[in-house]
């Protein structure tokens, strides 16, 4: 029997149209660190590559971080306001659970009546939303997706740990994605592994609000780290082949930003050719979650080390334990 239902129809494909980045005011470099926690500039570069991380200043905050973010991509997409008609926004730093920041972001940019909703997948957050906003624009649910990974980790961040202490930032990146006659974002390669949930976690929010602190990030590196090196390492080469590319059809890697050895591991597997542009925004961000793909992606493209056109693998893992990552074509 035939459905009366009718069916929507999007857009041949989708590519993303604009990016936007905002970082934390504060730059917090390893000797400030190390009056904090009992560490060296020389460790911390070493393990990770990180010299100096953005922490926000007092007249910013999530949702500030996530709307500069978000205006400069809307801007640079050259989208009208009244054409974006959904907005995802991926956070695990927003300590209101209602309104969402989605609504707060669509209503401070003037966006008329767009469908907003929070997503939360940390730091594979951005690389989910990317995704989602790509089968939106394919199947009609939206013309124009504002996608936006938002994160202040420096007010959850464990200080009597010095085993993660060093590692987090604050910033927000974004994107908007719309339709296109080319492919611009390719199949997503995505996943959770389960039973994994402790390795990283957060305080339970009502918990730590009863002993008034804020819910603190909880992480056992070792595990991460090997999960990263070898599982995400393999996801990453097959995020190459579900776009159907070979190493030499790349121009730029992007990885999340959590530690430049997990980086180097993911070079060794893929043998990507000398030319392919590698992020490395750790150095100057520590890892902002969320927001460490799209920051990056901006960083890349405002300092002209990739250009317009060229072709991305991008991939986000982390709390979960979950992972997600595709190819995309730069703005
Ligand atoms: N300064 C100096 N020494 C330190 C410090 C420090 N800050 N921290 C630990 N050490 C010492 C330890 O005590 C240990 O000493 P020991 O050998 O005498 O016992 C030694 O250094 C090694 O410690 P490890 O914890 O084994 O350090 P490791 O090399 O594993 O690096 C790190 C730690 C950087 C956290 C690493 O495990 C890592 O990057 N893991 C992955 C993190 C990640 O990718 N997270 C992604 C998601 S995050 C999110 O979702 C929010």
């Amino acid at each position: 029997m035939s459905s009366p239902i009718k069916a929507s129809q999007g857009a041949p494909y989708s590519r993303i149209l604009g990016v936007g980045g905002a970082r934390g005011n504060r730059v917090v470099d390893n000797a400030e660190m190390c009056t904090i926690i009992d560490s060296s500039d020389e460790w911390i570069q070493q393990r990770t590559g990180i010299i100096e991380r953005r922490w926000v200043d007092d007249e910013q905050d999530v949702l500030t971080l996530a709307i500069e973010a978000a205006r400069k991509a809307v801007e640079r997409s050259g989208v009208a306001t009244d054409q974006i008609d959904s907005v995802l926004v991926s956070s695990v730093s927003n300590t209101r659970r209602f309104p969402s920041l989605a609504v707060q972001v669509a209503s401070a940019l003037g966006l008329p009546d767009p469908a907003a909703t929070d997503l939360q997948a940390a730091c594979a957050g951005f690389c989910y939303g990317v995704s989602l906003a790509d089968s939106m624009v394919r199947t009609g649910s939206a013309h124009h997706v504002l996608v936006v990974g938002v994160e202040v980790l420096s007010q959850q961040t464990n200080f009597a740990d010095r085993s993660t202490a060093f590692l987090f930032g604050d910033g927000a990146g974004a994107v908007v994605i719309g339709p296109s006659d080319t492919p611009g974002v390719g199949p997503a390669v995505w996943g959770s592994a389960v039973d994994t949930g402790e390795i990283i976690h957060s305080d339970d929010f009502a918990a730590a609000a009863a002993e008034g602190v804020n819910p603190r990030i909880h992480m056992d590196g070792h595990q991460v780290f090997r999960w990263a090196t070898g599982f995400i390492v393999e996801k990453t080469a097959e995020i190459l082949e579900a776009a159907g590319l070979a190493p030499e059809d790349l121009d730029v890697f992007i990885p999340h930003q959590a530690n430049n050895r997990i980086t180097d591991a993911m070079l060794r597997r893929l043998k990507l050719p000398e030319s392919v542009v590698v992020s490395r925004d750790i150095k100057h961000m520590g890892n902002a979650s969320a927001a460490s793909v799209p920051i990056a992606m901006e960083a890349l493209l405002e300092s002209g080390e990739a250009k317009s056109g060229d072709n991305a693998l991008i991939i986000g893992f982390g709390a979960g334990l979950v992972y997600a990552g595709q190819v995309v074509v730069l703005p």
